[in-house]
């Protein structure tokens, strides 16, 4: 059963992410704000939800889909399929090259099952509940580095502004240690950690689709997920550090401050 849902949930992620690479560096699509002037949502992004929620609904359709531009209630409280079309609106808008088609399937609360696509790239990110992670079907893992001191850390700004003063003084506390970016898709962010690239990332608020596919994917790399405060990671409530384990111990302890 979970393979042929991996394998729908790919078929859908690469429906979705051929969408958004037929759009992308061309001007044909509208673009509304939701809050904030960068908290953005495109035509696109809401035909890539149809053509995702098609296939799964089609392969599926007795596991509801959250999705952030559509979502596909059933009977069943069980299971679920978090989808976000495209993660990272803000930088397809602006023709920045970093975004994501992200899928996460979830079981009596727990991830079982995380597919990522970047289209521009043709990266293709997977991982299974025990079976590893997984870039174009090679194996990946999560960085070895064992210092914070020039490593690659990135974050990410919520749209509300309640957290802020608190990421004011992590990024003072961070940049005494090393640089730090902000990539645009907590998605990718994720995978990029399971791939070893970015050691340490943590965000604030995020949503349930931004994050169920990601996670599993790390955590299959070798990460350690939780909240940023080293609390249990909660899907709903949003908030995530995920890094290797000797670097999620040193992130946890700069992020005292
Ligand atoms: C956003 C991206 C971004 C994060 C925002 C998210 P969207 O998703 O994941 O990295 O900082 O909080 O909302 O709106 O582009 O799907
Ligand atoms: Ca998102
Ligand atoms: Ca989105």
């Amino acid at each position: 059963m979970s393979s042929s849902i991996l394998e729908a949930m790919i078929v859908a992620s690469l429906t979705g992410g051929s969408i958004l690479r037929k759009y992308f560096e061309k001007e044909n699509f509208s673009v509304i704000q939701k809050s904030v002037s960068y908290d953005l949502v495109t035509n696109i992004d809401k035909e890539s939800q149809e053509g995702i929620n098609a296939i799964l609904s089609k392969h599926f359709p007795d596991i509801p889909v959250i999705g952030e531009e559509g979502s596909i209630q059933t009977g069943k409280q069980s299971q679920a399929f978090y989808v976000d079309p495209l993660d990272g609106t803000f930088n397809f808008v602006h023709k920045y090259p970093f975004f994501s088609v992200s899928l996460g399937y979830w079981e009596n609360n727990e991830p079982v099952i995380g597919v990522v696509f970047d289209p521009v790239r043709r990266d293709l990110f997977y991982g299974q509940k025990g079976e590893g992670a997984y870039l174009n079907g090679e194996r990946i893992h999560v960085s070895d580095r064992t210092s914070l001191e020039g490593s690659y850390l990135v974050t990410g700004f919520p749209y509300k502004e309640g957290k802020h003063p608190r990421i004011e003084k992590e990024i003072r506390s961070v940049m005494k240690l090393t640089d730090l970016r902000v990539l645009g898709s907590a998605a990718l962010e994720l995978c990029y950690v399971a791939k070893g690239i970015i050691d340490g990332y943590w965000e604030y608020d995020l949503s349930s689709w931004d994050l169920a596919g990601g996670v599993l994917i790390a955590q299959e790399a070798g990460a350690v997920v939780t909240s940023p405060s080293g609390g249990s990671f909660d899907l709903i409530e949003g908030d995530v550090l995920a890094a290797s384990p000797v670097i999620h111990q040193k992130l946890l302890e700069a992020l005292k401050y």
